[in-house]
């Protein structure tokens, strides 16, 4: 089954460029490319000192630059040239730049650092070389300290039928979120309210990449506009670490790579700053909670430990932001929890879901799971390794040793179809549940990253498994929507291989198996995978949208009764519209994975060198 596509995983393994080609040759090439090989040799030098004299142009015009991070680490250089930060010009209208009430340094005026009055008006010569978006274009401007001016990523918007759908479905959404929750973490769309969580804005702030991905200039004006001069982090309650970490933090950071915008950026350092105090446990785990206002940290109230994934899945963030701003601490308190959490003892790489901030040990007797509380410990193993260039040995290898306990452990086939599905270990490893959350549904995308980046072969058949097995916890049900929990008939000589109970038959508009289709899709090229996404993007058109934007159900397994439960969560525009987008897209390098990772909320961070 795996034929053909077994040679391309191996050629797309390793050097990050002849990946490049390697995916470009099953698509057609670029329209661009067929010119510039017709041209003749003395036609090329004149492009080629066009292209120079117009650099030497950019340069004239340029204030002097400094370094802000590492010397050694020469594409940081241009990335974080802070001083030559412009927005994308595509994207933001120059009225729009307001003074900032909360800036953290006293460098020039607002104005001159997003507006520069010089490259407004001019044509962008160059793209910043790390962050292209296309695999072919220049990228020799790297590493160099008079670095060009800092253009945001160009997106131009959706490229077919298909694409634009899920356009349409974003602007449902925030039609309805805006009329009636603007401001307000989450639309409730059936009564036309709103739903607040952490005071902050989340689904704009969480939608900001998702809507400049997708082209739309004004909704990226608009919201942009109201996190320069509406949210504020000064508020008196208690947040949660992680959920803020990716939510708000990585599209911050996110939304600055992409766009330039060096206001993001200033918002990211004031919220990871007002995050920091969790570290401050005895163990140097984080507290699950803190209050942004008061700054103290403390242990949830239910309980005096901190999830597992939570506390594992904020170094992507953390380390982006040291890199952007040359502060270390970021990066070092949340590195720490990491290389803490390697020295812990698991049983073949797995880990329990539940880890003490003062004594640093995880509860015994805890769930094994890779799904709720232990999913993305597993993931951001591997994209700490992909985000520092493939460079910390012990996150591969743990990663590596977590799957071979997967599929030792926890790992089982239904007895009719022989479905491999994901099971937990319950009691601390002594008692198999045949259950598995839809959450694990992100584990073949993940797998697939891996793949791309090396990692054994045999990670893409598991992958391949697990993806047929999540397709049918959609496909078997009546709404063509899976459960948020699936449990697996194991009893051989038994019908039937999916059981869901009614307390588990919600579907909340969840992202993970779209997430894995398009992983899957830009590593084997499978169309199979697009025409699975439509299938369940027709699903959530037909039964969990309604007037207003769209709401999560509580039962997919009646269409006719699918109890809708008024809540439309901000992943729902961060993640699940997001890569159905990138999924239909026909640039298979729209958001290159040799150049971004996404954090655990789809939010793209840039890949390093270390
Ligand atoms: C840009 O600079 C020109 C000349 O230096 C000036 O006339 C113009 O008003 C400036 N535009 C903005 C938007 O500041
Ligand atoms: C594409 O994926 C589907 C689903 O896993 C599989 O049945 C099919 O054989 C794949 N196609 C190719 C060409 O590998």
């Amino acid at each position: 089954m795996l034929g053909q596509f077994r040679k391309d995983y191996v050629a797309l393994n390793l050097p990050s460029t002849s990946a490049d080609s390697d995916i470009n040759r099953r698509w057609p090439k670029r329209r661009l490319w067929r010119w510039w090989n017709q041209l003749s040799r003395f036609q090329r030098s004149v492009v080629y000192m066009l292209i120079l004299a117009a650099c030497l142009t950019a340069l004239y015009f340029l204030p002097g630059t400094q370094p802000i991070w590492s010397p050694n680490n020469g594409k940081l250089n241009s990335l974080l040239d802070k001083d030559n930060i412009t927005p994308a010009l595509s994207l933001l209208p120059p009225k729009k730049a307001q003074p900032l009430e909360n800036s953290l340094d006293n460098e020039e005026p607002v104005k001159d650092r997003y507006m520069n009055n010089d490259t407004q008006n001019k044509k962008p010569v160059l793209n910043k070389g790390n962050l292209d978006l296309h695999g072919e274009t220049v990228t020799s401007n790297v590493g160099q300290i008079h670095s060009p001016p800092r253009e945001g990523v160009k997106f131009s918007g959706p490229s077919n039928e298909r694409q634009s759908a899920i356009v349409a479905a974003f602007r449902h959404a925030w039609k309805g979120y805006k009329k009636f929750a603007w401001g307000h973490d989450h639309l409730k769309p059936i009564t036309g309210t709103f739903h607040d969580w952490f005071n902050l804005g989340l689904t704009i702030v969480d939608s900001l990449d998702t809507i400049y991905i997708m082209g739309l200039a004004e909704e990226f004006a608009e919201a942009r506009e109201w996190v320069a001069t509406s949210l504020h982090f000064d508020v008196n309650r208690d947040v949660n670490l992680f959920e803020v970490t990716i939510r708000v933090l990585g599209s911050l950071l996110s939304s600055y790579h992409l766009s330039g915008d060096r206001m993001f950026l200033d918002k990211a350092v004031d919220l990871g700053t007002r995050l920091l105090p969790c570290f401050n446990s005895d163990s140097g785990v984080p507290y699950s909670d803190v209050n942004l206002a008061t700054r103290k940290a403390h242990s949830p109230k239910w309980s005096p430990d901190s999830s597992t994934s939570e506390v594992t899945t904020i170094q992507l963030e953390f380390r982006d932001l040291s890199r952007c701003t040359g502060d270390p601490q970021f990066e070092d308190s949340a590195a720490k929890v990491s290389l803490h959490v390697h020295t812990l003892e698991k049983s073949d790489g797995l880990v329990p879901i539940f880890i003490n901030a003062n004594t640093g040990h995880f509860r015994s007797y805890s769930t094994i799971t890779l799904g709720a509380r232990g999913d993305s410990y597993y993931e951001y193993l591997l994209k700490q390794w992909i985000q520092t260039g493939r460079t910390i040995d012990y996150l591969r290898d743990d990663f590596i040793e977590a799957i071979s306990g997967v599929t030792k452990h926890l790992t089982r086939r239904t007895a009719q179809n022989k479905f491999l599905f994901v099971g937990e270990l319950l009691a601390g490893g002594k008692d198999f549940k045949q259950k598995m959350d839809h959450l694990t549904c992100y584990l073949p995308g993940t797998l697939a990253l891996g793949v791309h980046n090396g990692l054994p072969q045999e990670h893409m058949q598991l992958a391949e498994d697990l993806m047929t097995t999540c397709y049918q916890m959609y496909a078997q049900q009546p709404t063509f929507l899976a459960p948020e929990i699936t449990y697996f008939n194991i009893n051989e000589g038994t019908t039937g291989d999916i059981v869901v109970k009614t307390n588990d038959a919600h579907n909340l508009l969840r992202p993970e198996f779209v997430e894995s289709l398009w992983y899957m899709y830009q590593v084997t090229g499978n169309q199979t995978y697009q025409e699975w996404g439509w299938h369940i993007f027709q699903a959530f058109e037909k039964f969990t949208k309604v007037a207003n934007g769209y709401t999560s159900i509580g039962n997919v397994r009646n269409p006719l009764n699918t109890r809708p439960r008024d809540m439309m969560e901000s992943f729902f525009l961060s993640e699940t519209l997001k890569y159905l987008y990138l999924l239909f897209s026909d640039d298979p390098n729209i958001l290159s994975l040799d150049k971004y990772v996404l954090n655990s909320e789809a939010h793209p961070l840039p890949i390093y060198d270390t």
